[in-house]
């Protein structure tokens, strides 16, 4: 079997061509251009090219981007003084700090210091309690960009089995908890595997719908996927490759070549998650302007 590639490139344009004509009738209705304060502290040069294509994306949809890019040695108090003015900026509907940030700042006081209503990445406790209690709340962008891709793609999810391998905040955590939710997104039944846990692949071959979120290369081989499985792979993994133009190649969490023999589908690295976590940055920042002008009427 050759497995149906999922193509997170082209599902993404259809929801960034979405989100533009949103943010044109949103300006034509009520003169409000939605806005998003991205926040780099450091120069990492991962976080450098994400922030980097984050703003690109703003720009290409009609979102005002306000980049703000400070020095490693930023105090912690420096970067809380920055939130507080976005958080009062009626121009700012959503505040994106780039992580992770320097050691010598708190990465949880940062995140609880960005007002729930500009939370565009969905990664503060309130936003993360709504979201496993079912309430309406900013979704968390890489979660919330897999649940896109699986929905766009026709994948069944009501009593599916999800393994999710990965515990994360960002992604493991909050994908289990919608993919779970009574919902037509949900319905699915839901197992967590993490680093600790033994026979990785006694679950991983349960699957219907595996979810790699592991962060290390070729985690998952053809042998611990059921057959007709679908295979989302939200690794990001560098690895040197002298021959590249920049050094490296992106390879994800799961062995492409071996595993798309087995499955039915399967996303790529890159172009599969990647271009949908940016993508849901931008829907949540254009929700939140759109929430905004609601809440004036
Ligand atoms: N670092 C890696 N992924 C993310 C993300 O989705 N949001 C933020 N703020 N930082 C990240």
């Amino acid at each position: 079997m050759s497995a149906e590639i999922i193509d997170g490139k082209k599902i993404a344009a259809e929801i960034r061509a979405e989100l533009k004509t949103e943010v044109q009738n949103l300006k034509a209705k009520s003169g409000v251009t939605p806005g998003l304060a991205v926040i780099l502290v450091g120069e990492d040069p991962a976080s450098q090219s994400y922030v980097t294509a984050k703003e690109r994306a703003c720009a290409e949809i009609g979102i005002f981007s306000d980049d703000n890019r400070l020095p490693a040695s930023t105090t912690q108090a420096e970067l809380l003084e920055l939130i507080a003015q976005k958080n009062a900026d009626p121009r700012i509907h959503g505040i994106l700090v780039q992580l992770p940030v320097p050691r010598h700042i708190d990465t949880n006081a940062v995140i609880a210091a960005i007002a729930p209503s500009k939370d565009v990445d969905g990664f503060s406790p309130v936003s993360m309690g709504k979201l496993m209690i079912g309430l309406p709340t900013f979704i968390s962008c890489t979660p919330h960009g897999i649940v896109q891709l699986l929905m766009r793609s026709g994948v069944k999810l009501a009593g599916a089995h999800v393994v999710v391998v990965g515990r994360s905040n960002i992604v493991g955590k909050p994908v289990a908890n919608l993919l779970c939710q009574k919902a037509a997104y949900g319905d699915a039944t839901v197992t967590i595997c993490h680093s600790r846990t033994p026979n990785l692949a006694d679950f991983t071959r349960q699957a219907d719908v595996l979810i790699a979120a592991v962060g290390h290369a070729h985690t998952i081989t053809a042998e611990m996927v059921k057959p007709g499985a679908v295979v989302i792979d939200v690794g990001v993994n560098r690895i040197e490759d002298p021959a590249s133009p920049k050094g490296y190649r992106l390879k994800g969490d799961v062995d492409f070549e071996a595993v798309s023999q087995v499955a039915s589908k399967i996303t790529p690295v890159p172009g599969g998650v990647g271009p949908m976590t940016i993508t849901m940055l931008l829907y949540n920042t254009v929700q939140s302007a759109s929430q905004t002008v609601a809440n004036c009427n």
